[in-house]
């Protein structure tokens, strides 16, 4: 959470600073601050609130040459004008902005600073007083900002300003992504390639505990140890469109529009010269050679890993064991003797998902990453990345990363069975195409996913999904969606766990959206919906072609029923979409959160 930026060059450093934290508000978007080098004097502008509110505080007339930026989600204190990015020192020659959480600043606090009174509530302003500090004993500004990084424990991406040397910008990373782009007389840094694409394509990532100095000709890496690391850049291979709305009203109305192109795009990626669906050998050895699998994820990803155990122990007969994040961390279980441990992750940067992926490896075991960021941590660390290829997304709440994700679990899954010489009673690219097409078709279906969210959702104060077996874990992907956009209390419930409790929440007109996908259970959630209405319940059953039965309110395309949670979401986001907007709910930016989880 929380996202940086810098432009290092010889002017206009205001408007591309500010254009990039547009492109990193999904990062956080409570506060938001630039400091500008304007002819060598540093000026500070900060403001609780988005960008814009930021925008319209600096003057006209004031740009610079040089700047920093930082979009902030807060974690420690609240967020105002006071704990806003950047933190300057208290002498006022430094400036710094940061992303991550520093986990010993109270520490720190006593050992160097002891009775002197900070001006904010923030982990971060620790750092700036630090470089200060070690100044004040004699230290060369580099010297400083390297011993001050010494002592640091916990995440950073950070960007430092030095009054007495407005033309370089110092910046250091610590698990908290961090890359620095190279330009024309110019150089840039920022959390992602996206922020600053309005100015280059060609980007160096930085690697855990580097510092780099940056200037408007130069981009020198450094190690801890103040050794020289060379690195060339890459290119971002981001498309500017990508990140555009275009005519769409909301990133998330185009990113569920997007699926269908995305499902067709994977089963490309996938395929072999010959047009078979094929993973790499390493993955298949990888899966071969496991007797468990233990897919990590958090949120909506943890929701994609259900569904893919389903796919892997069904097609391909292995053990799979799915596990949130964060809990996995504090609260690991008994492992078996050779696990594989799979990591799905959209942003890649997932900060609960990568601490599991370190104790991992230090363990010593295997590890393959499903993510849509390529160069990300998550798959920078793993053995293997299976790629999503679903574009960037920017909406915070997630939609075709989710079915992207299950695209990429189906073909994980049917390769290990073939693999293991298992019989797969159909034909994986067939039936991915058919899922597309019916994405398409769900996709025209807004309108009826209007009236539906209307109806059952315009007022209502709560909301219960239901389903059995797979449909089950969508309801879980369902509620999440609906509350995290439109704040209306959702809850995701196995059809027959709701009489052992949940069903006393159940009044007159409760809404409850039950999912019928599954023919071995289609009459046993069929009863659960009649013992829901016999409660006063108003209910919204979406089943699939072939199950549907009188009184349902919405049938979904025919697909293989294994695949159906690839096409049974769609509904599902459409319904929230639509009740936030009628709520008038910030669809792309909900209260309290943050696309990029990168604090644990
Ligand atoms: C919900 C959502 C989150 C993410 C979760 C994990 O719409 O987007 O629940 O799924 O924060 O993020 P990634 O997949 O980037 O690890």
């Amino acid at each position: 959470m929380c996202g940086i930026v810098g432009f290092i060059g010889n002017q206009g450093a205001k408007e591309i600073l500010l254009k990039g934290l547009e492109k990193l508000e999904y990062r956080g978007y409570d506060s938001a601050g630039i400091a500008l080098s304007v002819q060598g004097d540093v000026q500070v502008f900060k403001e609780k609130g988005r960008i814009a509110t930021l925008r319209e505080s600096i003057p006209a007339d004031v740009d610079g040459e040089i700047g920093i930026g930082h979009t902030r989600w807060a974690t420690h204190g609240v967020p105002n004008k006071r704990n806003a990015h950047p933190h300057s020192s208290h002498g006022g020659r430094f400036t710094l902005v940061h992303n991550g959480v520093i986990e010993n600043d109270m520490l720190l606090k006593q050992e160097y600073f002891a009775g002197v009174e900070f001006v904010s509530d923030t982990d971060t302003e620790v750092i700036v007083q630090l470089v200060e500090y070690f100044v004040s004993k004699g230290l060369e500004v580099e010297e400083a900002f390297r011993s001050a990084l010494k002592e640091l424990k916990g995440s950073y991406a950070l960007a430092l300003m030095d009054n007495e040397s407005p033309d370089v910008v110092f910046v250091a990373k610590n698990k908290s992504p961090l890359l620095v782009g190279a330009g024309d007389n110019f150089n840039v840094i920022a959390s992602d390639a996206m922020a600053m694409l309005q100015v280059t394509n060609q980007f160096i990532e930085l690697m855990d505990k580097e510092m780099v100095l940056v200037s408007s000709q130069e981009i020198v890496i450094k190690n801890l140890q103040g050794e020289v690391v060379e690195r060339a850049p890459y290119t971002a291979e981001l498309d500017a469109s990508d990140i555009e709305k275009g005519t769409y009203p909301h990133f998330m109305l185009k990113e569920i529009d997007e699926q269908p192109f995305v499902i067709r795009n994977i089963i490309q990626k996938y395929q072999d010269e010959n047009d078979n669906i094929m993973l790499e050998e390493g993955i298949r050895n990888a899966i071969k050679e496991a007797d468990r699998l233990y897919i990590i994820a958090c949120g909506t990803s943890y929701h994609a890993g259900l569904v893919g155990k389903q796919f892997l122990e069904t097609f391909a007969k292995i053990p799979v064991e799915v596990h949130v994040a964060s809990e996995f961390s504090y609260n690991m279980p008994l492992l078996t003797e050779k696990p594989l441990f799979i990591f799905i992750s959209q942003s890649g940067e997932t900060a609960d998902s990568r601490a599991v992926l370190v104790q991992v490896k230090e363990l010593g075991y295997p590890a393959i990453t499903l993510t849509n960021a390529p160069g990300s941590t998550l798959s920078r660390e793993a053995d293997y990345t299976l790629l999503l290829h679903a574009g960037p997304e920017i909406a915070v709440a997630s939609t075709k990363a989710y079915t992207a994700q299950i695209a990429v679990l189906a073909i994980l899954a049917v390769d290990s069975a073939r693999a293991k010489g298992l019989h797969i009673p159909f034909d994986l690219t067939k039936e991915l195409g058919i899922v597309a097409n019916a994405m398409e078709v769900l996709c025209d279906s807004k309108e009826e996913m209007e009236n539906i969210a209307k109806e059952f959702l315009a007022t209502t104060r709560n909301c219960f999904f239901i389903g059995r077996g797979i449909d089950y874990y969508v309801c879980l992907e369902g509620a999440l969606k609906l509350k995290e956009i439109s704040y209306i209390q959702a809850e995701g419930f196995a059809g027959g766990e709701l009489k052992h409790g949940t069903i006393a929440l159940i009044e007159q007109g409760t809404p409850v959206i039950a999912l019928a996908t599954q023919e071995h259970v289609n009459l046993s959630i069929r009863g659960n919906v009649k013992e829901v209405v016999a409660r006063g319940a108003n209910p919204c059953v979406i089943s699939l072609k072939g199950l549907e039965m009188e009184g349902d309110r919405f049938v979904l395309p025919s697909v293989l029923e294994a695949f159906s949670p690839l096409v049974s979401v769609i509904p599902l986001q459409l319904i929230s979409y639509y009740a936030a907007l009628h709520r008038d709910c910030d669809v792309d930016k909900p209260r309290n959160l943050a696309k990029s989880v990168t604090v644990e």
